[in-house]
């Protein structure tokens, strides 16, 4: 295959941010540029001392390890100077993150997961980079509120991932199906390996955490119960696959076909719905998957059409092949 370069490749498909090719292709180029240097850092995690717990806990509770950290670290210098951005925001940090007086600014706002799948770290487990673009709605580039850039997820001008497996891939969409490259070590490039992605109508995996079983509603047990039942009218055996990374277990899902679920639980009164993330998980996962002709609810209602009331809300989430997430659909909708 003729080797296609991401910028290469923005300059073909880009139907929806015409008017913003160079601007757009240097925020990309700052995405992958700290992905590179957060892969390099992941690699040798064994070597120096990345691994293991800062001893801090983040915005969501959780304890954040190095490599989360010096991820967000990355992102947020790099970020900051690419001219375009007019915020951010990280799961790792409570608030928006604003681009500081000095700095150009831009009409795009940057969300991120910094390091997706964190706790698999130390057992070399691959783990992931989740980012979603918006342009900002409106107010002025100096001081950015919450309410300029809160927008749901169908209104993402681009989302995707960095995935840190046994190859580096990069997966996103501008609006224009889903395309996925390689890294190439050699050259120091992601090259496409994966032109638009199509998920399997149907799958024949399913990935959930069942350890939650006794926590969850009876649709929800319902729902998960129809991919282990060989008589249900889905018609065919499932697998379960669940490696505890969202970017991993979405990508195999992505590409063999098949349905992810975090559904909400009991388990902690402070989260009654789940523990992903809309804006900076599910939305940008739930662009990818409907434009690889997949499905993302969070059961009931389309991920896409979920009007965000702050940074770090949670959604339950339920995403991959079309006729499996449409048969969950069926059941939360049932009387
Ligand atoms: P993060 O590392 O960004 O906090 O995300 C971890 C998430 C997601 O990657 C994964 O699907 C989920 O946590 C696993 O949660 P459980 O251990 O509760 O199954
Ligand atoms: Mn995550
Ligand atoms: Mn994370």
């Amino acid at each position: 295959m003729r080797q296609i370069s991401v910028t290469e490749h923005l300059q073909l498909h880009q139907k929806n941010i015409p008017e913003a090719t160079g601007r757009f292709t240097s925020l990309f180029n700052e995405l992958i540029l700290s992905a590179k240097i957060i892969n390099r850092a992941v690699n040798k995690a064994g070597l120096v001392d990345v691994l293991g717990d800062t001893g801090e806990t983040n915005i969501q509770g959780e304890h954040v390890q190095k490599l989360d950290e010096y991820a967000n670290k990355i992102l947020i210098h790099r970020l900051q100077r690419c001219g375009v951005l007019c915020a951010m925001s990280s799961e790792e940090q409570a608030d928006l993150i604003q681009i500081p007086r000095n700095f150009p600014k831009g009409d795009y706002f940057l969300v991120f997961d910094p390091l997706d799948g964190s706790s698999n770290i130390e057992a070399n487990v691959s783990i992931g980079t989740i980012f979603s673009i918006y342009r900002r709605k409106h107010g002025n580039l100096e001081s950015v509120e919450l309410h300029d850039v809160l927008q749901k997820g169908s209104e993402q001008v681009a989302a995707g991932y960095f995935l840190y497996g046994s190859s580096t891939v990069l997966i996103f969409t501008t609006g224009d199906g889903v395309h996925g490259f390689t890294l190439d070590p050699s050259v120091g490039e992601f090259l496409l390996s994966h032109p638009d992605i199509r998920v399997p109508e149907q799958g024949k995996l399913y990935s959930v955490n069942e350890a939650y079983w006794h926590y969850w509603d009876k649709k929800t047990q319902e729902a998960v119960a129809v991919f282990k039942d060989p008589n249900s009218d889905l018609g065919q055996l499932y697998s379960l696959r669940y490696i505890g990374s969202l970017v991993s277990d979405f990508h195999r899902n992505l590409l063999y076909g098949g349905i992810f679920m975090y559904p909400a639980d009991f388990r902690d009164p402070k989260k009654p719905h789940g523990k992903l993330r809309l804006l900076c998980e599910a939305a940008p996962l739930a662009m990818l998957a409907e434009q690889a002709g997949g499905m993302a609810t969070d059961g009931l209602n389309p991920i896409l059409e979920i009007e965000p009331q702050e940074l770090h809300q949670r959604t339950p989430l339920v995403i991959g092949s079309r006729k499996d997430v449409q048969k969950v659909q069926d059941i939360f909708a049932a009387e």
